[in-house]
């Protein structure tokens, strides 16, 4: 059995005019890049592709998860890329680019992540899921639907591959160490959404099914704690398995059918439908979004990619375009207002503080009832 590993290392090094769509200039130098990557026997194969601004090296290897050379080869891509948009004074150039020098491996440096190592199957067709103006919980409700949800999942009740359920691998994003929870559903389903639904700060790192095969794998990179300020939304990737005992790729693909809101869009400060797009719509333009993601279906074959189909570029996922263009439409008009203006605590490093902090000593502990006029009564009077 041939063991492959999965790696999707993302960036944003730069976009045009604003943070809407990764240059050509720059899809071209990360394809030479990597191409010399292959020469050198770093990686097996790669498709480089974007999610708006961020630029995605889908790449397969043998070395396992975080490998020091595949992490240094997709580092390296990103600086160079980041020289050329700097020289040519492209947007936000080098913006997810957070340390001088690469130290073993991209986490914590800026760039995102998502890794797996599998055995591949007789017939092994996968997903890479790639997401803009969102963050990694953005992923939480889909992969629940995909793996935990019999309205979603045919299969969960149908195939007996599938009966046995899945266990959830959660990570507490606040934390300063990484520290993780193992769940299994259906038994621990209730569980599994009490930490899911904080998008925030519970997200799932890994799937595995019951017996343990591993069938999903999800970034979950936080930039600001690595910059200690905002710099761009976490936008995420994930990795998903399909068929022969796992959900059908049409039941992976059901679970984002309804726009649901994530957090992210517009100067990570605002809540916004997640829209599942084609390639061709891969450019966040209204209002910096809506939030989009799109999903790529390869086949992995002893190590090589065989694809991509765009998979949300299908006429079946017009109505879930058209009614998340319509919630966008209706949360715009909310304006600076909570629930689409993130709560407070989230925007905690955005640059609203900056802007609070000069109201803060304004405050008083009686009310304050304005000065009136004194009123002239001169004329009045005669
Ligand atoms: P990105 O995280 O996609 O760079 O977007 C940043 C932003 O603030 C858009 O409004
Ligand atoms: P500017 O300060 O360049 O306008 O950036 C705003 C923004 O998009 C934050 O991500
Ligand atoms: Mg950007
Ligand atoms: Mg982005």
């Amino acid at each position: 059995m041939v063991e492959t590993t999965i790696s999707v290392i993302k960036a944003d090094i730069g976009s045009l005019a604003g943070h809407i769509v990764v240059p050509d200039f720059l899809f071209e130098a990360a394809r030479k890049s990597l191409k010399e990557g292959v020469n050198q026997k770093i990686i097996n194969d790669f498709y480089v592709t974007n999610a708006g601004d961020d630029l995605e090296l889908i790449m397969t290897h043998n070395k396992g998860e975080g490998a020091e050379d595949v992490h240094k080869l997709a580092w390296d891509t990103f600086m160079k890329g980041t020289e050329l948009a700097r020289e040519k004074k492209i947007y936000a150039a080098g913006q997810d680019i957070l340390a001088d020098t690469f130290s073993g491996n991209v986490k914590g440096m800026g760039p995102g992540s998502a890794e797996m190592v599998i055995e591949e199957r007789r017939s092994e067709p996968i997903a890479i899921f790639m997401a803009d103006k969102t963050e990694p919980g953005a992923f939480n409700l889909p992969l629940y639907k995909m793996f935990a949800d019999p309205f979603n999942t045919a299969g969960l009740v149908i195939d007996p591959n599938l009966h046995d359920g899945f266990r959830f691998i959660i990570q507490d994003i606040m934390k300063d160490i990484p520290c993780f929870i193992e769940m299994k559903t259906p038994e621990e389903s209730y569980d599994v959404l009490a930490l899911l639904g904080s998008t925030g700060r519970y997200t799932i790192k890994k799937v595995y099914r019951a017996d343990g095969m591993i069938t999903a794998s999800v970034s979950t990179d936080k930039l600001h704690a690595v910059a200690g300020k905002y710099v761009g939304k976490d936008d995420p990737v994930a990795i998903i398995r399909a068929h022969s005992g796992l959900p059908a790729m049409g039941e992976v693909l059901e679970a984002f059918t309804m726009p649901h809101l994530v957090s992210g869009w517009m100067r990570g400060s605002h809540a916004g439908p997640l829209l599942p797009v084609g390639l061709k719509d891969s450019r966040c333009t209204r209002f910096d979004g809506p939030p989009r993601v799109v999903g790529l279906g390869f086949q992995v074959s002893n190590g090589v990619l065989i694809g991509p189909v765009d998979l949300f570029d299908d006429v079946a996922f017009d109505i879930t375009r058209q009614r998340g263009m319509e919630i966008a439409d209706y949360l715009r008009r909310i304006g600076p207002f909570q629930p689409h203006r993130l709560a407070e605590h989230e925007m905690e490093y955005t640059t609203l503080p900056k802007v609070l902090a000069s109201c803060e000593n304004r405050f008083v502990e009686e009310e304050i009832v304005p000065k009136t006029k004194a009123k002239d009564t001169s004329e009045s009077a005669e």
